[in-house]
């Protein structure tokens, strides 16, 4: 359908170039498509494919009805006082995406379960260090939030033969893995876990949970990957815990400030592995197409995939 006095507002990720955009523009013909920061008359705007908002983003857009996030996470539009709530909103949901997430978190804890980083130390000191090898069943991974990307994550570890702990809200049913919930659930899971993994969304309650509170019942050494969000880690308690012998290493994929600061500590500090927020995305072509059927749905009144309820947060 050809909307004269609807248009749409685009404001996309650098990580996919073009390739997004012209995706976007194939999934949608014949559409007013207008690009951040050209926004035209805003009150024209009605639906929005976003990453993250900027500042001045919604400013004016009093017809906006629906929000399409480029990704999973929506902490940045939910927790964004001037996020015109009228408006829909929904999130990513792809099994390609989880996919990939799964992907970076077995990437590194099989990297963490086989040592390599001792082995890539004891090559760069041009040494022969043999140690001891374990079963993945010898290792916990204790998983924090088993929704979309957790939960297949948790599945993935659990099918090499890892002992896979999850921790969620809701008690949830989920073949081989031990679910836990509650405070007593997470500090169980501290306790047990060789490597955590944080996939919770970012809310209220989840922020700051990655802190000193909870690096001090770790298990000695404990590996922490950090695939959530930059705040659910209190940057100050990081250095400390690994300094305690609390936290062996560190794999943060996600900061409080992005791009991580040049001479940030963590940058120097080889017990911390960083990628540049980069363990999952959904393909352009994937974005693009759920962005025309929420758009193509809300018009025609019908159900929207992934819509986010504003009271849970996500
Ligand atoms: C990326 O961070 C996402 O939320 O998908």
């Amino acid at each position: 359908m050809l909307a004269t006095d609807m248009a749409i507002l685009c404001f996309l990720h650098d990580l996919f170039g073009r390739e997004l955009a012209d995706a976007v523009t194939a999934a949608l013909p014949g559409e007013d498509i207008r690009w951040w920061p050209d926004r035209g008359r805003p009150e024209d705007i009605t639906h929005a494919l976003i990453w993250r908002p900027r500042p001045g983003l919604w400013d004016g857009l009093s017809h906006l009805r629906l929000v399409c996030g480029t990704g999973a996470g929506v902490d940045h539009f939910v927790l964004d006082p001037s996020f015109p709530r009228a408006a829909k909103l929904v999130r990513q949901i792809d099994a390609g995406f989880a996919a990939r997430m799964a992907d970076y978190v077995l990437t590194w804890v099989l990297f963490h379960h086989r040592d390599s980083a001792h082995y890539l130390a004891a090559q760069s000191a041009g040494s022969w260090q043999p140690r001891a090898m374990r079963d993945t069943s010898a290792t916990t991974v204790g998983v924090l939030g088993l929704g979309q990307m957790g939960g297949l994550a948790a599945d993935r570890l659990a099918a090499l033969g890892f002992r896979t702990l999850g921790w969620v809200q809701r008690p949830q049913t989920r073949a081989g893995v031990e679910v836990l919930v509650g405070l007593d659930g997470l500090q169980q899971l501290a306790r047990e876990a060789d490597i955590l993994v944080n996939l919770l969304p970012l809310t209220p309650e989840t922020r700051g949970i990655l802190s000193a509170d909870l690096f001090c019942r770790l298990k000695p050494g404990a590996i922490l990957i950090n695939v959530g969000r930059g705040p659910h880690l209190v940057e100050a308690d990081l250095i400390p815990a690994l300094d305690q012998g609390w936290l062996g290493a560190a794999v943060l994929d996600v900061f409080e400030t992005e791009p991580l600061p040049a001479g940030h500590r963590f940058w120097a500090d080889p017990r911390i592995s960083i990628t540049p927020h980069v363990s999952s995305s959904a393909s352009a072509a994937t974005v693009a197409g759920h962005f025309a059927d929420a758009v193509r749905r809300e018009r025609a009144g019908e159900p929207l995939l992934g819509l986010v309820d504003f009271a849970r947060g996500y």
